[in-house]
């Protein structure tokens, strides 16, 4: 069984991810009026910025930072990955996941991302959907049903895309509650350096044993794919895999429980369009992606300079790092009218919510889908479900990551 001598080993208990209490952190509730103000002021500022969890203390040894809140700018500077480097990754992400596309710029990072993109391509989205993602949701849904009421973070949004993921891998069941541990355990690496980098190695260790079994038998799950991929005669090594499989784990899973979260956030505080997707789900594709633009579940992503530049006419030095401010931008009154507003109705929906250009997320297309299912299954089983008038009115907080915490809701039980 792969990872049994793994340094953070925890037993086959359930685990209960709330326990770790600082994954779930941020306490902002509405940073949108100040960042409208930031952005008014200058589309781009140079300098330190303090977005309400502090200005970080500047470097005197590099040059300023730079921080975008425009649309038209961050689409900029994303569209010109050459002036716009995404090394500025490596020094965030690299000891914790290995060097991964993520960091990469071009000509390396069309390469790999070939590679690892053949398996996400829409044959394996479809049987996802119908094996895997359906299942897993639905088993989720039967734990509480019969009750008439829940909290859906808890017991659907933030547990089911960890799970499809270990599905998507092929794990075994059994290991399901310490891959689900590593894998919040590295997500919140920021909270816990000391715990995110044992998860880190123990995940590493343990892909290593899956990696052997899946050579000696290959399987139809996403591992066997990424050891057999090959384009235009290149093939992944084993530490690019062990990369990737590790930043699958921030980059899909804590993404796509703030998106699911967020949506059933903004329907159950608004009735008509709760009611209007109710009654159509060919609603859900513009449902979701105004949450993406209403509130991105990352609401900033890096980018360095690799030359001297300019922005929207701010001078920006060789080296500089710019943090692209994606809610912000989101949210320009220059592009979106009532940008405050979720609705689902809104003619225009361009967004950088999944980033933009050759970095734009590679998971999508299965977040779509997987938030797609989770969804309409809840409406599905549980019916027009409503806030629970009795607990805590449920808000959405974070600043770098945000979504809300809880959704207590009630319903007729027994769907
Ligand atoms: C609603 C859910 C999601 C959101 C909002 C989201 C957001 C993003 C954003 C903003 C980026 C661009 C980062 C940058 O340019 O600096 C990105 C990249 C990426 N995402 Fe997602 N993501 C989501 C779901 C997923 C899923 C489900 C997966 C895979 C299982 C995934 C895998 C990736 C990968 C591998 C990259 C790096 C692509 C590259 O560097 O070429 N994401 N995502």
């Amino acid at each position: 069984m792969p990872g049994l001598h793994s340094a953070a080993d925890s037993t086959a208990a359930p685990f209960d991810p709330f326990e770790l209490k600082d994954v779930v952190g941020g306490s902002i509730r509405d940073p949108y009026p100040m960042l409208h103000e930031l952005r008014r002021q200058s589309p781009v500022h140079t300098g330190p910025i303090d977005v309400g969890e502090g200005a970080e203390i500047a470097d005197p040894s590099k040059p300023p930072p730079v921080t975008v809140f425009g649309f038209d700018e961050v689409v900029q500077v994303l569209r010109d990955n050459d002036t716009y480097s995404s090394a500025v990754y490596a020094d965030v992400t690299e000891v914790v996941m290995g060097r991964t596309i993520l960091q990469m710029d071009e000509p390396e990072h069309r390469i790999i991302r070939a590679l690892v993109a053949s398996s996400f391509r829409s044959k394996m989205l479809q049987r996802w959907e119908e094996q895997l993602v359906a299942v897993v949701v639905n088993e989720l849904i039967d734990s509480f049903v019969e009750s008439g009421r829940s909290d859906l973070v808890r017991s659907v949004t933030f547990n089911y895309p960890v799970q499809v993921i270990a599905r998507i891998l092929g794990l075994p069941r059994a290991d399901y509650p310490r891959f689900q541990r590593w894998a919040f355990e590295l997500t919140s690496v920021a909270a816990n350096w000391e715990r995110g980098l044992a998860a880190s190695a123990a995940l590493r260790d343990y892909f290593a044993d899956v990696m052997a079994e899946r050579r000696a038998s290959p399987g139809d799950d996403l591992i066997s794919d990424l050891v057999r991929a090959e384009v235009e005669g290149e093939r992944l090594s084993d530490e690019e895999i062990f990369s990737f499989l590790r930043l699958l784990l921030p980059a899909g899973v804590e993404t796509t429980y703030r998106a699911s979260g967020s949506l059933l956030f903004a329907l159950l505080h608004d009735r008509s369009q709760f009611d209007a997707l109710y009654a159509d789900r060919s609603l859900y594709p513009q449902a979701f992606e105004e949450v993406l633009r209403w509130e991105p579940p990352v609401t900033v992503i890096l980018r360095r300079a690799a030359r001297d530049t300019e922005l929207a006419g701010v001078k920006i030095d060789q080296g500089a790092d710019i943090a692209l401010m994606i809610g912000a931008a989101n949210r320009d009154e220059r592009k979106y009218s009532d940008p405050d507003r979720y609705d689902l109705f809104r003619e225009q929906r361009q967004h950088v919510g999944f980033g933009f250009g050759v970095h734009v997320c590679l998971g999508m297309h299965l977040a779509r889908m997987e938030s797609r299912v989770a969804i309409n299954t809840l409406l599905d089983r549980l019916g027009p479900f409503t806030l629970d008038p009795e607990a805590e009115p449920p808000h959405i907080e974070g600043m770098a990551f945000r979504s809300p915490l809880s959704l207590p809701v009630v319903f007729a039980a027994g769907g």
